[in-house]
């Protein structure tokens, strides 16, 4: 194919596009990715593990996912794990059979990749025993950090060994005795690895049809002028590289990480969506400046049921931080954002808006190395509303003050919102719903 054929046909490529948390994870990322799965062919997790979670409503019914993308309540939607996520096989396992259970097909259509590190017993045991000891990070004890570590020196155990059951012994005892001084330095005991072979071979063997090498399968899905959606896990703000280190995940959150992450090119993606709350959340611990330790924040949190979907943990509250989005537009090369939550503000007046930090006395516009430890948040007041805004069906129809909310969030970080969300229905958001189409703008 000559050179202008070539760059012709990746013109009329439909995009990819990446939806990444904005702040500290449960942004609301999966309701997104379900309002916007309908519009896209394939829906590719890219990072992180069983850490994150999203509740999702099937036949009237609540399941909670940890693995499989909430696009696979779409018929026609391809759902990908790749190769930057590290997988628990029971997990995996676990939400096949939920979903098939609710009488969701998930034969061929569902992919996870052989190169995804898979999450062994003694990573949750090393994980829950560090999290007993001081300097905890106040993980989600699932054993993505100590599975992550073995990845990145080199002795990890990905999804295509366990279909190899003859080096998957070798391979498991290598494994397992590199954690010898650490299980022993914390008190806990290791498992054998002839029992850890035998049981993971087995679950292999169970996984075997959704095994596959999925950075060519988005290929090809690509050159066909798919529609393939990625989405990160975690947020900004948990990124190992960008967020508050260490208090953070073991993965690369930021939609540079749907490149390596999923396999494919940076010039692969056109868009880049961010998902925000209209004010902020954490859990676990770590720097969080605009937190509300009062009667306020637990105002927030019980509105907007702000308890974790993995862990049940109640998260920590606060106002919307306009300094941590700047960083979050910044590093994700963000087109535009989604806004989920607003209706949580609703009856607050007024409205807090974090503008800008005071570091010792200088103004600070976006979070520099480890300031978010120790600045002081500036905030600007914006009035409040009281109406309901559930029976809002356009941006159009939010009162004056919400709307004015929305538009001042725009000018501050720098990034059109291009869908607002109300509540939990689909029907509860405003604005572009399709991520494929051109860039949205409220
Ligand atoms: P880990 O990812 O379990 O190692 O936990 C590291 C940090 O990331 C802890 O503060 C967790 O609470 C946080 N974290 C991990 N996954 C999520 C998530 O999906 N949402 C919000 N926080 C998360």
């Amino acid at each position: 194919m000559g050179e202008t054929e070539y760059a012709r046909q990746r013109e009329n490529l439909m995009p990819a596009v990446v939806v990444v948390g904005a702040q500290w994870g449960d942004e609301g990322k999966g309701k997104v990715v379900d309002l916007y799965a309908r519009h896209a062919d394939a829906v590719v997790r890219y990072a992180g593990g069983a850490n994150a979670g999203h509740t999702l409503v099937v036949g009237g019914e609540q399941v909670i996912l940890h693995l499989v993308p909430s696009g696979i309540l779409n018929e026609e939607t391809e759902c990908v794990v790749a190769q930057g996520t590290v997988l628990d096989p029971d997990v995996l396992l676990e939400e096949i059979a939920t979903l098939e259970a609710r009488g969701i097909s998930v034969a061929s259509r569902l992919h996870f990749s052989e190169r995804a590190h898979v999450v062994l017993p003694h990573h949750k045991l090393i994980d829950s025993l560090r999290e007993n000891k001081a300097g905890a990070i106040g993980t989600t004890k699932r054993g993505i950090g100590p599975c992550y570590e073995d990845k990145v020196a080199r002795r990890g155990i990905r999804l295509g060994d366990l279909l190899q059951p003859k080096e998957l012994r070798s391979r498991l005892a290598r494994n397992i005795e590199a954690w010898r001084p650490v299980a022993d330095a914390l008190g806990g005991t290791l498992p054998a690895p002839d029992e850890v072979a035998t049981a993971y071979a087995a679950l292999g063997q169970r996984l075997r049809p959704f095994v596959c090498d999925t950075a060519r399968l988005l290929s090809t899905l690509l050159s066909q002028n798919k529609n393939v959606m990625l989405e990160g896990a975690q947020g900004t703000l948990l990124d190992i590289d960008h967020g508050t280190y260490p208090f953070v995940t073991s993965s690369t959150a930021v939609a540079g990480g749907a490149c390596s992450g999923a396999g494919i090119g940076p010039t692969d993606i056109d868009g880049v969506v961010g998902i925000a709350k209209a004010y902020a959340t954490r859990v676990g611990h770590g720097p969080f400046p605009t937190e509300l330790e009062n009667a306020l924040g637990e105002r927030l949190r019980q509105a907007g049921s702000e308890f974790g979907a993995t862990t049940g943990r109640p998260r920590r509250c606060g106002w919307f931080d306009a300094p941590a989005l700047r960083l979050a537009v910044r590093v994700n090369g963000m087109t535009r954002l989604a806004l989920t939550k607003l209706d949580v503000l609703t009856g607050i007046d007024p409205i807090q808006i974090c503008t800008h930090y005071d570091a010792d006395g200088q103004p600070l516009s976006e979070p520099s190395f480890d300031s978010m430890r120790s600045v002081t948040p500036v905030y600007e007041s914006m009035p409040g509303w009281s109406q309901s805004l559930r029976d809002c069906a356009t941006i159009d129809d939010l009162p004056e003050p919400a709307r004015a909310y929305v538009h001042r969030l725009e000018e501050l970080v720098g990034c059109p919102i291009s869908l607002v969300s109300v509540g939990p229905g689909r029907e509860h958001s405003l604005g572009e719903v399709n991520p494929f189409t051109e860039l949205g703008q409220l």
